[in-house]
């Protein structure tokens, strides 16, 4: 058991959609130290997917491993209910997946580039809230999303990740207004620079070893992020811990957007 044991989590299941994620996977990890059991999903990476799934093992708790494309509603409810009738119900759910993004300048935007990334990661949120939603009223239960620091201050050419998660925060304060009354609670964490996940391969694929210096010097606690970083807020964010906050976005960014 882990620092976190939360007395929420003994009976269900936390859902992670994104769980072969470089940020969904240390979630699993630290959800199932604080003694919960996981169902997460993956798209393409089964592997990272097992390697999540090994950790929660690990950590003596029960998990579960399913593919999953967010832009199918119905093939979303399917995997939601399901998991929901297997272990008893869902306590938590994380948002942990989104779309590749790259750094490109709106000007060389193309419409089909935009049209993809909103269908993955706005609509594919909204799928997943839709068949979310009941087995968390029925529970009880808090909604996570992992969002991105730049929420608050876009740098240039982040506006693929930017934008949709401005949706997604936006459509998970709705939820707070609107579900706490059910007893929902709906939170967002905004990761910065994570060295990890996307964050890693986008400064590995597209920046130079100066523009990521430039980087670095320019959050406050002068060091890139881990996922672990971003995984311990989300697990902040659903336990009971956090009980009285809802409809908040929680920066893991060393600072950055001060
Ligand atoms: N890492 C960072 O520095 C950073 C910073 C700010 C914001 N974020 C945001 O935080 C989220 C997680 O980041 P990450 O670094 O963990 O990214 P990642 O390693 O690329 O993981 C993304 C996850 O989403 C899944 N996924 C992608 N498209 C999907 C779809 N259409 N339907 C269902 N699942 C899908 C992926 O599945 P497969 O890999 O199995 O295909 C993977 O599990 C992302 O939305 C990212 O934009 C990350």
């Amino acid at each position: 058991m882990g620092e976190l044991t939360d007395s929420a989590w003994a009976t269900g299941v936390a859902l992670v959609i994104g769980g072969s994620g470089g940020i969904g996977q240390a979630v699993c990890r630290v959800l199932a130290e604080g003694g919960s059991h996981v169902a997460l999903t993956y798209r393409r990476g089964r592997e990272a997917a097992e390697v999540a799934a090994t950790a929660v093992e690990a950590a003596g708790r029960r998990a579960e491993i399913a593919p999953l494309s967010l832009e199918e509603p119905e093939a979303v409810k399917r995997l939601v209910d399901g998991v929901a009738e297997r272990f008893g119900g869902i306590h938590s759910v994380v948002y942990a997946a989104g779309p590749p993004v790259h750094m490109i300048p709106i000007g060389e935007l193309t419409p089909d580039r935009w049209s993809a990334v909103i269908d993955a990661d706005v609509k594919g949120f909204f799928n997943l809230t839709w068949a979310a939603l009941p087995h968390l009223r029925a529970s009880k239960g808090a909604l996570a999303a992992v969002i991105t620091a730049a929420v608050e201050r876009v740098p240039a050419r982040d506006i693929m990740s930017a934008a949709p998660k401005c949706a997604i925060e936006m459509l998970v304060r709705g939820v707070a207004k609107e579900e706490g009354r059910n007893g929902v609670r709906a939170n967002c964490v905004g990761p910065g620079w994570i060295d990890a996940g996307l964050g890693a391969q986008v400064m590995a694929e597209e920046l130079t070893p100066e523009q990521i210096e430039r980087i670095r010097k320019a959050i406050p606690l002068r060091r890139f992020g881990a996922a672990r970083d971003v995984a311990e807020a989300v697990a902040f964010l659903l336990s009971s811990r956090a009980r009285f906050i809802t409809g908040q976005s929680l920066a893991v960014d060393g600072g950055m957007q001060l």
